[in-house]
């Protein structure tokens, strides 16, 4: 199989790595050797031990008949989009790490790898690393998902980590993820959660079978967590994890992100740094998890690798895994109910035990005029009703798992 990689960042630079080290290994599993034929690249590698592989025009991709597979490694709808759909129509099949892309356009490259009798797979698109598309669609298609919560983004985990361990406050936390390379320069993607929500739009469009449209998904990020949630996370024995949540019923999908407090005996609460999770509840497995390493280089390239086998030995299944449809995918949000941790002015205490069904309670030297109390799971809209009646002295709610 001669396939092309197109993008030679971090992960497409780690997609020719493997390729090349493990070889002899992926030519056995695969029924014959895969080569790299060409690699799309705006930027020079004249270092490369096969610099003359390199070229900047995708002509010279899709018009070379012996290339049977594309490796997408750039990231972004456009041109991804663009060349997905010229890769495929030209009869290769494409292999892809860009959760913008399946997320956006996921059903009709589907279709369209099934009008051409190619492949399209994305395993890299979620969770780096670890083997979670594949295990939704064959592993566990015997199941109905009622449950997803993901900690589906590295970086962020990694800077909650850092506020949690070290004391870090965000800004510091941020600086030391970018001065990893964890971070990028701009780390809105990341710290805002338009990652996580992708990558959730996606698996829970696989769960319900149905486009899922992530534009749709309410969507926080970490920037708000400070270090008050952090000491009374702690106080409770909990910590605060970024996390892709859906929930599926009768076909309808209550999706969101936002930041979670996790109590300690919770499967997520030991999933620290850059690693990923991924709780998964179906109604014949019942919880199951699946956890690594959610970015970085040679972790993604695993998944796009095994996505390249795949299609080389075409066991892959051809119709599309979900679509889009007219009726609405969407569950009514407000009767959702969820558990919440909330920090209140002491002076509330009385107040929120006649509201609420209090869990527990804690305070904290950090802020000796509040309290924080964890709270039995209430619709969004009883919430909102009893919020209003807290008034000022309601300072912070974060969802609790
Ligand atoms: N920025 C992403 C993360 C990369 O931190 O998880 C992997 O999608």
């Amino acid at each position: 199989m001669k396939i092309a990689i197109m993008g030679y960042g971090t992960v497409g630079s780690g997609v020719y790595e493997v390729l090349v080290t493990n070889a002899a290994g992926i030519a056995t599993r695969a029924g014959e050797a895969i080569t790299v034929e060409r690699i799309l690249d705006l930027r020079e590698f004249p270092d490369h031990p096969e610099a003359h592989k390199f070229t900047k025009n995708v002509d010279d991709i899709i018009n070379d008949k012996e290339i049977g597979l594309v490796v997408e490694t750039m990231g972004g709808t456009e041109p991804a989009f663009t060349f997905a759909c010229r890769a495929m129509k030209s009869g290769k099949s494409y292999v892809t790490s860009n959760k913008e892309l399946v997320a956006a356009k996921g059903p009709e490259l589907m279709a369209l790898a099934e009008e051409n009798g190619v492949s399209f797979l994305f395993e890299a698109s979620v969770g780096g690393g670890i083997p979670i598309i594949m295990p939704l669609k064959e592993c566990l298609a015997g199941n109905e998902i009622s449950e997803i919560m993901g900690i589906l983004n590295g970086t962020t985990n990694y800077i909650l980590t850092q506020m949690f361990s070290c004391g870090a406050s965000f800004a510091d936390a941020l600086a030391e993820a970018q001065k990893k390379g964890y971070a990028e320069a701009n780390p809105d993607a990341d710290v805002l959660g338009y990652d996580t929500c992708r990558k959730i739009a996606i698996l829970t469009s696989l769960a319900c079978g149905k486009h899922v449209d992530f534009s749709r998904i309410p969507t926080e990020g970490i920037t708000g967590i400070d270090e008050i949630d952090v000491a009374f996370a702690e106080s409770l024995r909990s910590s605060v994890k970024l996390v892709g949540y859906s929930s599926v019923k009768d076909g309808k999908a209550y999706c969101r992100v936002a930041p979670m407090v996790i109590p300690h005996d919770h499967p997520l609460y030991s999933v620290e740094d850059v690693f990923n999770a991924i709780l998964v509840t179906g109604n014949a497995i019942g919880d199951c998890m699946f956890y690594g390493r959610g970015a970085g280089k040679l972790p993604t390239a695993s998944a796009v690798v095994s996505d390249v086998i795949a299609a080389t030995t075409g066991k892959i299944s051809i119709p599309p895994t979900w679509k889009r449809t007219d009726e609405d995918v969407f569950a009514d949000v407000s009767s959702s109910a969820s558990r919440r941790m909330i920090r209140v002015s002491s002076d509330a205490a009385e107040d929120v035990k006649a509201l609420f069904t209090c869990i527990s309670s804690a305070t904290t030297p950090k802020a000796p005029n509040e309290i924080a109390f964890t709270i039995d799971a209430v619709s969004e809209a009883d919430f909102a009703e009893k919020a209003a009646k807290l008034g000022d002295k309601l300072i912070k709610s974060i969802y609790l798992a």
